[in-house]
C-alpha cells in the first residue's frame, strides 16, 4: 500500500469514527465474550504497561486500565485521529488517570523497543495492509517474557452480519468486486493465512480459540441503521442515492442475513477467533 492508499483509508474510518462512537454500546455488549476472552489470555496485572492497537472508540484498552491499576498504565491508539479522539474523551468520561491516547499507525509504532509488557487488538490487524508487519512491529515493542492478546473475525461464511452488506454493494455495481483477503474484517479468517503471518512476524501462537457472538436486533432495518454507521464504504455510496435505491440496496442486503426469531426480535450469529501469543526464540 503507497503513503496515498494509507492516507486514503486513514481518511475512511475518520469519517465513521462518530458512528462507531454511537455504535460503541451496542458493539461492546455484542462482543462482550471476545473481550472476555481477551482479558482472560491477557491476564493484566497490577503494574503493567500495555500497548492497545487499533483501538477505535476505545472499549478494550479502558476495561485493561481498569485491571493494571494506578502503578499500571495503558497506551489506547489508532491511526485514525477522530477514533483517539474519542476514545480519550471516553476514557476521560471513565476517569481513568492512567490511561493515555495516541495516533499510532500497527504497521509502524514509532515506540521504543521493548517498552511493553503486553499488547491488545481487538479486529485490527486484519485492517492493515500488511499484518505481517503489525505482529513485526508488535513483537518489536514488547519487553522480554511480553505477549499479545487479539482477536479477529473468524470464517466469513458464518458471519452474515458483516458480509451481507457488501455482497449487496457489490451485486447492484456500487463496489467492484471485493478482493477476498484485501484489508478488511475477514482478511485473516482462515486460520492458515493468519499463523503465516504471525510466524512472518516472528510471534509464536500460544493459544487461540473460537468465540461465539450473537447480534441482536429488533428488525432487520436496526441492523442496517448499525452498519451504515459502521462502514465508510455504504456511508459514501448512501450520499449519492435516492431514497427507493437506498431501499433496494438495504433489501438486497438484508436478503443476505442469515437470523433467527429472538424475542420480539431477529438474531445473528457471528464467531470470532481470539489468540495469544509471545515473541518467537
Ligand atoms: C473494526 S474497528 C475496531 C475498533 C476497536 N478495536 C473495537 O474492537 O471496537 C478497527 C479500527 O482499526 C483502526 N485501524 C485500521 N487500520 C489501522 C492501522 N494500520 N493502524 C492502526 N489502526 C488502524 C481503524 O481506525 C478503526 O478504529
Amino acid at each position: 500500500m503507497t503513503a496515498s492508499e494509507v492516507e486514503e483509508s486513514r481518511r475512511r474510518w475518520d469519517s465513521v469514527a462518530v458512528g462507531w462512537a454511537r455504535q460503541r454500546d451496542r458493539f461492546a455488549e455484542t462482543v462482550a465474550p471476545v473481550t472476555d476472552a481477551l482479558l482472560a489470555l491477557l491476564e493484566p496485572r497490577a503494574g503493567e504497561r500495555i500497548l492497545e492497537l487499533a483501538a477505535g472508540p476505545g472499549d478494550l484498552g479502558l476495561r485493561v486500565a481498569q485491571r493494571v491499576g494506578d502503578t499500571g498504565s495503558v497506551l489506547v491508539t489508532d491511526f485514525a485521529p477522530e477514533m483517539v479522539a474519542a476514545s480519550r474523551s471516553r476514557a476521560a468520561e471513565l476517569g481513568l488517570a492512567n490511561v493515555e491516547t495516541a495516533v499510532v499507525d500497527g504497521q509502524a509504532i514509532g515506540l521504543p523497543s521493548g517498552s511493553f509488557d503486553g499488547v491488545v487488538c481487538r479486529f485490527g490487524y486484519m485492517l492493515m495492509p500488511e499484518p505481517v508487519h503489525g505482529f513485526a512491529e508488535t513483537r518489536r515493542v514488547l519487553c522480554e517474557g511480553g505477549r499479545v492478546a487479539f482477536a479477529v473475525w473468524g470464517d466469513r461464511r458464518l458471519n452474515s452480519w458483516g458480509t451481507a452488506a457488501t455482497r449487496a454493494l457489490v451485486d447492484l455495481g456500487y463496489l467492484e468486486g471485493v478482493e477476498p483477503y484485501a484489508p478488511g474484517p475477514f482478511a485473516l479468517d482462515e486460520p492458515e493465512r493468519l499463523l503465516a503471518a504471525l510466524d512472518g512476524g516472528r510471534l509464536e501462537l500460544d493459544r487461540v480459540e473460537d468465540v461465539a457472538v450473537v447480534w441482536r436486533f429488533s428488525s432487520p432495518g436496526a441492523w442496517w441503521e448499525m452498519m451504515c454507521d459502521l462502514s465508510s464504504h455504504l456511508t459514501e455510496t448512501l450520499d449519492d442515492l435516492a431514497d427507493d435505491a437506498i431501499e433496494a440496496l438495504r433489501d438486497r442486503a438484508a436478503s443476505y442475513l442469515v437470523t433467527h426469531k429472538e424475542g420480539d426480535g431477529i438474531a445473528i450469529d457471528g464467531v470470532a477467533r481470539v489468540l495469544l501469543a509471545r515473541p518467537a526464540p
